[in-house]
């Protein structure tokens, strides 16, 4: 176990200083996963299980890992995923991630519940960030959510379908966060700030304040965290279908990626109502325990996709389990055009705020380089199914 005072070298590095960081409620919201935590860990483990080919005498001396993903150069194949909350681990964390994404030239995504608003990321943006979108009972909210994400400059949609209905995450239950606060655990949590000072101080008080950002017109009534909780979590509209696509279409004419496909059926079906591209998602096992991991079905849906000659049209990202470079070039070998990080970014900034995620994305970005180097591969679009060790 290395000692914290070092430099941290990996993503479990930074999630070990977060848990040290943050009070315990919040550090089990980002770390937990529902129910069991089967799927969860099978999202890291099945990663694990899958290796890669060692090449030899290749001249590897120069290589590029970047790529293209819809028509945007990035210098290598990963976004931030969305996080809801984020602005609650680390100060004004969103803000700090696009600046991040930025620097590292790889793409933001904003989630609906995030703490800061569309408007505070655009202003400290300076391109285009995408913005995550879940549907809402409320439709008129959804068409503003829309036009505001518009105005901020946002040309890429990622349509959350996974949430239909939420999935029970015992640690939430647990700690309170489930909107169930009862007088004990609001004890619990109160001792929390005392000892727990940087982040009572960075983001307690310094980053405040602490409502949606994006919600606070829509839930003017909403005093706490809580109670924007409580409002999204019934606000979900578990009557949404793929009809409900032609109508997002009729409002938003940007890039559409849809976000939660975990079968060939749900990917195919994704293409046929019209969308740019998908992420193969289990919400980071977070919603449905016991349903695959993302990295066992990426290559099914590659397949599924290419058989019905969309292979070239139609954007594949994963996310889910992806803790390193290494990872990120298994996942393109199996078919992903790129992979999304959400438990590793805000690991980082919370641990060690900004600094602390560009260093990260830097690693990121070095341990692909190696792992490509290491496979006798030298671009992003030479990583495919041989880079694998499968038969
Ligand atoms: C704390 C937390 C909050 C999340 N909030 C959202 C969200 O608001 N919208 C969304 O589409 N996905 C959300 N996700 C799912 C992530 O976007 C992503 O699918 C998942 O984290 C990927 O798995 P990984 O954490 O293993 O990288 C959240 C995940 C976590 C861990």
């Amino acid at each position: 176990m290395p000692t914290m005072n070092l430099t941290p070298a990996s993503t479990s590095d930074y999630r070990r200083l977060a848990e040290k960081r943050l009070p315990r409620n919040l550090f089990d919201y980002i770390d937990g996963g529902a129910y069991n935590e089967t799927t969860l860990r099978a999202n890291v483990e099945d990663f694990d299980r899958l290796h890669m080919r060692q090449r030899v005498m290749h001249d590897v001396s120069n290589i590029d890992t970047s790529t293209v993903l819809l028509d945007e150069t990035l210098s290598m194949p990963l976004a931030l995923a969305p996080i809801g909350l984020a602005g609650m681990m680390s100060r004004r964390a969103e803000v700090q991630a696009v600046r991040a994404a930025e620097k590292a030239g790889i793409p933001f995504c904003l989630s609906t519940v995030s703490i800061c608003s569309l408007e505070e990321v655009a202003a400290a943006a300076s391109k285009p960030f995408w913005f995550q979108l879940y549907m809402m009972r409320d439709r008129g909210y959804v068409t503003g959510l829309l036009e505001r994400a518009k105005a901020a400059g946002c040309k890429t949609l990622v349509f959350t379908v996974d949430l239909a209905v939420v999935g029970a995450r015992y640690r939430d239950v647990r700690n309170g966060m489930a909107g169930n606060l009862g007088a004990l655990s609001k004890l619990r949590a109160s001792l929390e700030y005392p000892t727990h000072p940087k982040w009572a101080f960075d983001v307690g008080i310094k980053g405040k304040p602490h409502t949606f950002g994006n919600l606070a017109d829509f839930v003017p009534s909403a005093k706490s965290i809580v109670d924007f909780k409580a409002w999204v979590d019934a606000q979900f509209d578990p009557s949404c279908t793929w009809k409900d696509i032609e109508w997002l279409r009729s409002i938003w004419d940007g890039n559409l990626i849809i976000k939660g496909v975990l079968s060939t059926e749900d990917a195919k079906a994704a293409v046929a109502a019209g969308a740019d591209g998908i992420v193969i998602s289990n919400h980071g096992g977070r919603q449905l325990d016991g349903v695959s991991s993302t990295i066992n079905i990426t290559s099914k849906i590659r397949d599924a996709i290419d058989v019905i000659g969309d292979g070239n049209k139609t954007t594949i990202i994963m996310d889910g389990g992806v803790r390193s470079g290494q990872d990120i070039v298994k996942a393109v070998a199996s078919g992903a055009q790129s992979v999304m990080i959400g438990r590793p970014w805000i690991w980082a900034l919370a641990a060690r705020g900004e600094a602390g995620l560009d260093a990260l994305l830097r690693t990121l970005k070095a341990e692909m380089n190696v792992s490509m180097a290491l496979t006798g591969v030298t671009a992003t679009a030479d990583i495919t199914g041989k880079v694998l060790d499968i038969d």
